[in-house]
């Protein structure tokens, strides 16, 4: 791509031809081996690990000053597979300050979003062109539900936010999203 007259600390690009984040500097994968509890199916993901292991999302990020008033940006591609019927997701999390919000902007493929506060669930179709708002205080995971392809969205949040993985725990999804014929069919959570 050719970008030569924008200076690299203030620009980001959606590579679409190689589904990545055009001068990211930080990157994460996912595997089925990271993801332990987060499909009914325990023990068939972890098995699954055992085996083929596969990579489940990539994350690339574009990282700026951990303070108030900057902002970051992450090109997340969830892969399309199952555990046992349910479609691959993200980990999900909520924002360590709760008052920081985040916008996702859907690139490719089609999913869900879903939304989690108390005992609260929502949930957002994610296709093309879609851009998703996530009120602050509301626990966030994303769902690829369709085998057909990547889902892909661009993320922008407040550089301190923060990520708790373990709140999900005790105020998990309330829903789970199973693949039904060529569609999909939203279960309850745990
Ligand atoms: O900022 C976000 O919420 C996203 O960029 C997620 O971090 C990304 O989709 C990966 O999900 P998780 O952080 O739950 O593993
Ligand atoms: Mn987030």
């Amino acid at each position: 791509m050719m970008y030569e007259k924008i200076p690299a600390g203030f620009f980001t690009a959606f590579d679409r031809q190689n589904s990545l984040l055009y001068n990211a500097d930080d990157y994460e994968e996912r595997k089925l081996s990271d993801l332990q509890g987060c499909f009914v199916a325990e023990e068939i993901r972890h098995q699954m690990a055992l085996q083929e292991n596969k990579t489940v999302y990539r994350v690339y990020k574009k990282t700026a000053p951990l303070v108030a008033g900057e902002l970051l940006q992450a090109v997340t591609v969830l892969f399309p597979g199952t555990v046992n019927g349910e479609f691959f997701m993200t980990r999900g999390h909520y924002h360590i300050h709760p008052k920081c919000a985040e916008i996702f902007f859907c690139l490719g493929g089609r999913g869900l979003l879903l939304l989690q506060k108390g005992n609260e669930t929502k949930w957002v179709e994610m296709k093309p062109d879609v851009i998703a708002y996530i009120p602050a205080g509301w626990g966030h995971r994303t769902v690829n539900t369709s085998l057909a392809g990547p889902l892909v969205f661009i993320a922008f949040w407040p550089a301190v936010a923060g990520q708790n993985y373990q709140r999900r725990l005790k105020e998990p999804f309330g829903k789970r999203v199973f693949q039904a014929d060529r569609s999909y069919v939203i279960g309850d959570g745990d």
